[in-house]
């Protein structure tokens, strides 16, 4: 596939087959988001490659609504930014998703980017606390790392 057949070819999956992917894949998915640009070349972008079938689970709760489709997802990298790096780690992990999307539809594969940053836990319930918090205690994310957003991988079931 060329580059605009894939920027043409790019859809949200969030149904997935429940074949595994193949780790060799998942590592061009990352190296290629690992070229993006960023401010000031400060890299602040990182990546949490999860496969462990119970932590997807857990991770599909992080919000009531836009995250469920996730439990059923084969991988999902959680899109990180160094904070102590930049103020502008938001504008870098979005860069970083966004090739970790088109490489997933160069290679065949599917994906949805969900959000978790600044989302709520529970819809219109701010005491139930932010999806990023959740996730950050869920995966042990140390401190002055952020979560923009998590990206489910597979094949298409569609
Ligand atoms: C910043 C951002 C946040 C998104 N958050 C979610 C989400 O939480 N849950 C979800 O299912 N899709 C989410 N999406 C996927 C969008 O719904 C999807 O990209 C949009 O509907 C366009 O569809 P397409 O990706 O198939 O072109 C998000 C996309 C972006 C760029």
């Amino acid at each position: 596939m060329d580059f605009f057949e894939v920027i043409a070819e790019r859809h949200s999956v969030r149904k997935f087959t429940g074949e595994p992917v193949e780790q060799e894949l998942i590592d061009r998915m990352v190296s290629a988001a690992e070229t993006a640009p960023s401010s000031k070349n400060c890299r602040s972008s990182a990546f949490m490659i999860v496969r462990d079938r119970d932590t997807i689970a857990a991770i599909s709760e992080m919000r009531d609504r836009g995250s469920a489709f996730v439990k059923d997802a084969p991988v999902v990298i959680l899109v990180l930014g160094d904070e102590t790096r930049t103020d502008l780690w938001v504008d870098n992990c979005a860069i970083s998703a966004t090739i970790l999307q088109l490489a997933a539809t160069a290679l065949g594969l599917g994906s949805c980017w969900v959000h978790v940053h600044g989302r709520p836990r529970v819809s219109d319930d701010p005491s139930a606390g932010n999806a990023e918090d959740y996730l950050r205690s869920l995966l042990g994310v140390r401190d002055g790392m952020r979560i923009l957003c998590a990206v489910a991988v597979g094949y298409p079931a569609d």
